[in-house]
Formats: structure tokens, sequence, C-alpha cells
């Protein structure tokens, strides 16, 4: 290898960003050249401008390149192709099949996320992630029985939970608040916003180090902080009133993990807000249980009901009766 040669590796390299391939999926053409890491080396997979079959795609992720990579321009470019067409999934979420456009926007909602967790400041991604969610939680709202499909279809995507994890979790929330007819629509739509950006917080930490069943005792803590976190991201950014930034503060209520404040002192004895930070912590554990992480199986609804009554079974049990009938009702048609 000569001289220039070695040079126009290590520039290729320096320029180069990672992403995940799922961002690929689903465009006509992509707008970038993407690259593959293989054999200690970058190499040229597919062309920009160029059909690419999901099939191809998924040929990638079975060889283990489920992290492509592009310049840094062309990644912007593949950035706001996603962005327009969630865009514009949003805009004509109610012509034509709905079930459909749900499907869609589930999966670009997800993709938007991971841009967020990359940039948290970016008040592009916030406002159209927003106004998305917004759609999103009107047809749950008016449309109960289509959260099991929808739940099974998006849990089946493949996303990185991380990014998955908000959604399954608040179309679970969706339906319980809504079964407990305690909340009108408005009510409901603002806590669906309010669960699922609980855990923006989360992007202070590297996302391919929540692959690790040990995290550093740094990111433990930054971790534990994230409810806070999440707070200090949205404060005045979207339009959540005092009380649901304190449900977003108070999410992990029932949680083993640390709880802190904002001077990192230990907060003991922390008292629930109410009963939707309850139903917001409890959807958030049952769906985060019963789903596979890299590094544990997934339990059943059982065994994660189980858990939820040892928690709050005796302190709650009117809030219990509605958790355990919403999830049977929700179950029953998969339940072997
Ligand atoms: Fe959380």
């Amino acid at each position: 290898m000569n001289a220039l040669d070695i040079f126009r590796k290590s520039h290729l390299a320096l320029n180069l960003t990672p992403f995940t391939i799922r961002e690929l999926f689903n465009i006509p053409t992509t707008p970038c050249d993407v690259f593959i890491f293989e054999d200690g080396k970058f190499k040229h997979s597919l062309y920009r401008g160029t059909y690419v079959a999901n099939d191809t795609l998924k040929e990638m992720i079975e060889r283990g390149h489920t992290i492509v990579f592009a310049s840094n321009e062309q990644r912007e470019e593949l950035k706001e192709l996603q962005q327009n067409t969630l865009r514009q999934v949003t805009r004509s979420f109610s012509m034509g099949d709905t079930y459909q456009n749900c499907k869609n926007q589930l999966n670009l909602i997800t993709i938007n996320l991971r841009y967020l967790f990359e940039d948290p400041t970016d008040d592009n991604a916030l406002n159209l992630q927003y106004q998305s969610l917004k759609v999103l939680a009107n047809f749950l709202i008016k449309n109960p029985k289509m959260h099991e499909p929808l739940y099974r279809y998006y849990a089946a995507q493949g996303h990185h939970y991380i990014f998955a994890q908000p959604l399954l979790s608040s179309i679970f929330l969706v339906g319980i608040l809504k079964t407990s007819q305690l909340y009108n629509d408005k009510d409901i739509e603002n806590f669906f916003i309010t669960s699922y950006f609980k855990d923006i917080g989360m992007s202070a930490i590297p996302i391919d180090k929540f692959d690790k069943e040990n995290l550093s005792e740094m990111d433990k803590v930054l971790l534990a902080k994230h409810p806070i976190i999440s707070a200090r991201i949205l404060q005045g950014r979207i339009q959540l009133s005092p009380a649901h930034m304190k449900v977003i503060e108070n999410h992990h209520t029932f949680s083993i993990i640390d709880k802190y404040d904002t001077d990192n002192q230990h907060i003991k004895n922390l008292t629930v807000t109410g009963f939707e930070t309850l139903m917001v912590n409890v959807c958030d554990i049952v769906a985060a249980m019963i789903s596979t992480r890299p590094y544990r199986e997934a339990l059943s609804i059982f065994e994660a009901l189980e858990k939820i009554r040892s928690h709050i079974g005796s302190e709650y049990p009117h809030e219990f009766k509605i958790i355990i009938n919403y999830f049977r009702n929700f179950f029953t048609t998969s339940v072997r």
C-alpha cells in the first residue's frame, strides 16, 4: 500500500459516520453511498441513487452488518429523507388505509427518535416527533381494537429496544387509561406523549452501551438520573404541563433502579404522584419485562404481572385490578 492509498483509506474512515441499516428500509432509492466494515477495512456496498430491495438489506443483516456507514453529508440527506417521509405520513394519516399508515408511522417515528437521541437539542426532530405522536395518539385512542395487532407488528420489527420501548409501553398506557374511564381523549393524548418522551434523558448514554448488562459506574449514575435529564431536555420545548413533567421525573417510582435528585443525592421514600404516574410506570415495566433484551430472554406476561403484584398489589389493590384486567384482555388472543 502506497502513501496515497493510506491517505485515501484514513480520509474515508474519518469522513464516515455509522448508522443503523434499518434507516435504509422502504426508501425508493438510497441517497447515500453505503459502506460496510469487513476484514478490517471499509468496503463500498450500496451505491447512491440506486434501488435497494429489503431482501438485500436483510441479507446484509444476516452477514452481521446491522451498522453501516456513509459520509456525514450523505447521512444528513438520508435523515432529511426519512424525516420528510414521516412528515408526509403524518400529514396524510387519515387518507387511505389508516392501519397501514399507522404501521408506517410507527417505524418512521422510531427512526426519528434515533435522530433525537443523537442530538436531543434538535428542535426540528423534537417538533416532528411531537406532532407525529399527537396524530398517532388520536388513532390509538379511537381504535383500541388495533392495539394488539399493532403491538405485535411493531414488536416484531427488530428496532433497538431503547427506541422501541417508548412506543410499546405507551400503547399499553393508552389502553389502560381508556379502560379506566377516568380521562377524556385530550388527557390520554397528553399522557401518551408524556410516557413516550420519559426516557429521552437516556440519550446521555451511548446506545451500544445498553447492549451490555454491566454499565460503568458513571453510566449507572446517568441511567439513574435519566428521568430528571428527560425533564430538563423537554422543559419549555414541548407543550406539556408541569404536572406531566412531574410524571416524567417520577416515572421509575416502582422500579428497581436507584433514584437521584438534581444534586445527585439519593431520594428515599419517593411517593407516587398519582394514578397516572403509577400507570406510566407499570406499563413501562410490563413492556420491558415481556420483551427480549440482548442480555436476557423475555418473561411471560404472567411472570411480569406477578412481579407487579409483588410491587404494588397490596398497597394499590384497586389499581392492580385495573392492570390485571387490562393485560388479561389484551393478551387473550395470544395466550396458549
Ligand atoms: Fe425510564
